[in-house]
């Protein structure tokens, strides 16, 4: 079988200025990675978190079959997935949709599951000419600009997570006019809740990265409404500031795979009148903690 390094050492790890996200070259990820180049492309994605394979306009098998050389399928909720591949979820808006894009607010990718996915891939299929634009915040280096005495005052939290304000019966989705080509599956299962850390120590790196979300996280164990909410907003500013953040610009045919134990992200709109079509897989992950 042809596999995906002609020779050793041919793979290219570009870091942002930051550190926080890298453009990794010199690899086909249709066919199959051998150990070392699969083993290369796992440590850069643990030390970067956001990793860019540009020019991989991968078929749905090949990115299923990259997906799972990183690790089992996830499980997705809440949205239909695609016609014979049922863990591929196909992220469309036709250039005629007025609903907001999907993903439109900070998350981390299913944060509400007890073992949410370690990783997501995302390959663009289709890119508008403006806007569509993926931004990642690095909330280990976000945790890490923390003071200590705040550090402190977070070790022992747990942050309450829910799906609710989006997929519940009463959430965004469920009260949505506006036509959606997307299948989005509105259930009260959404309303359950999971506690998790507030800080999550990495698996692989040791790296403490807050645990939060203002799409996915509905409050702080033990604590009044009023409370959390301090604490929360007080977070979300602070780990969304410009020197937490990767602004990722897509070209078609590109895959990007990120790490949801240590960033959050936000689907940025500006492309009305546009197609655009990603294709999406998850990795499955471990409990937090
Ligand atoms: C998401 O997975 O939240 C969507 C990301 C994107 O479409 O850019």
């Amino acid at each position: 079988m042809r596999q995906a390094l002609a020779e050793p050492h041919a793979i290219t790890v570009t870091p942002q200025p930051s550190g926080f996200g890298a453009e990794v070259r010199g690899l086909d990820l249709s066919r199959p990675l051998p150990d070392e180049a699969l083993a290369e492309v796992k440590a850069a994605w643990a030390r970067h978190a956001v990793l860019a394979f540009p020019d991989q306009p991968l078929s749905l098998e090949a990115l299923e079959a990259f997906t799972q050389a990183i690790g089992p399928f996830g499980h997705d909720p809440f949205i239909a997935p695609m016609p014979g591949h049922p863990n591929v979820l196909e992220l469309r808006r036709e250039a005629d949709e007025k609903a907001t894009n999907f993903g439109a607010g900070w998350h981390s990718d299913w944060s509400f599951q007890a073992e949410p996915p370690a990783a997501t891939l995302l390959r663009s299929q289709v890119v508008p000419p403006v806007g569509g634009d993926t931004l990642f915040a690095d909330c280990a280096a976000a945790y890490e600009a923390l003071t200590p005495a705040f550090q402190a005052l977070l070790a022992p939290l747990k942050a309450v997570h829910s799906a609710s304000l989006a997929y519940g019966t009463k959430g965004v989705f469920a009260r949505e006019t506006e036509k959606r080509t997307m299948k989005i599956i509105v259930s009260p299962e959404a309303d359950k809740t999971q506690a998790h850390p507030l800080v999550r120590t990495h698996p692989i790196t040791g790296r403490k990265a807050l645990y939060v979300s203002p799409v996915y996280t509905r409050g702080i164990e033990g604590m009044t409404h009023a409370e959390s909410a301090a604490i929360l907003k007080f977070l979300y500013e602070h780990m969304t500031q410009d020197q937490f953040v990767y602004r990722h610009k897509w070209r078609p045919g590109m895959l990007l795979m990120w790490d949801n134990r240590c960033t959050v992200h936000f689907a940025e709109g500006g492309y009305d009148g546009h197609l655009r079509v990603m294709h999406r897989t998850t990795v499955a992950g471990e409990r937090p903690v």
